[in-house]
């Protein structure tokens, strides 16, 4: 498929495919640079988006209670730790999730960098549309999705990827790819939907493991392309497209120019 990068009349940057038309996809020209560098100098942004389901045990009761109860907020949007960030092999009670995640990494290439991360448990009620660039570009993610499906889906806009969340759902990207969430049947974030839903919905779980993107096997499993030695290796980093800085809108979760 290929794709034609454009500004729409509202400065959204919006990606047109020859085949479909205008679809939410950042595809090529989109990096994360280096501070105060215009252009491509830092590292590409991974439009592979991996996904599958693991087949893990739930967690005991007591367990997820505490997780919950870390959630303060309750504000549909944000995501809140529920217990402190840990390498692998550190806490037991993680062990078959995280072997069953290192064996789902393997058939990708990309257990070893899996085997350097760190997850922390993670309570929300979604998320709105956002980049984690900022303060993650040296990662990529992997999430673990720690509860049962209840409609909500896990929405890349950008690389037209959407991927309903059930237990057991596992995702590996970029972080720097943007990404939120919303419920079946829409593609936009609308924090009313779960406040409506909160009675029943009240919080959702999941473990989400951090490895280096610059890692050789990570490079190589998400396409990226890195231009300099210090590509993928800096936390403060941010988008640009074509020289220009971009944003996230956290509606849509297209890219918006900066102003
Ligand atoms: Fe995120």
């Amino acid at each position: 498929m290929h794709f034609k990068i454009a500004d729409d009349s509202e400065g959204r940057l919006v990606v047109l495919s020859e085949r479909r038309g205008l679809i939410k996809t950042s595809g090529n020209g989109i990096y994360v640079s280096l501070p105060d560098e215009a252009g491509p100098a830092g590292r590409s942004v991974s439009d592979v988006v991996l996904h599958g389901r693991i087949e893990i045990d739930e967690l005991p009761e007591n367990i997820m209670c505490d997780w919950s109860g870390a959630y303060e907020s309750g504000e549909p949007g944000f995501i809140e730790h529920g217990g402190p960030s840990v390498g692998l092999g550190v806490d037991p009670l993680f062990a078959d999730i995280e072997q069953a995640t290192l064996k789902w990494a393997s058939a990708y290439g990309m257990a070893d960098a899996m085997r350097l991360s760190r997850h922390t448990p993670v309570v929300c009620q979604g998320a709105s549309f956002h980049s984690d660039a900022e303060n993650f570009a040296q990662y990529g993610f992997c999430v673990v999705w720690l509860s049962q499906r209840d409609g909500l889906d896990l929405l890349f806009p950008n690389v037209d990827v959407r991927i309903p969340l059930e237990f057991g759902s596992i995702v590996f990207f970029d972080a720097a790819q943007p990404h939120g969430t919303v419920f079946e049947g829409y593609d936009s974030w609308c924090a009313q939907q779960y406040q409506r839903r909160a009675v029943d919905f009240r919080t959702r779980h999941f473990l989400s493991f951090d490895f280096p993107i610059a890692h050789p096997s990570v490079v190589c499993g998400l396409k990226l392309n890195l231009f300099s030695a210090e590509a993928g290796k800096h936390r403060h980093e941010r988008l640009t497209v074509q020289g220009q800085h971009r944003t996230v809108d956290s509606v849509t979760g297209l890219w918006r120019k900066s102003p």
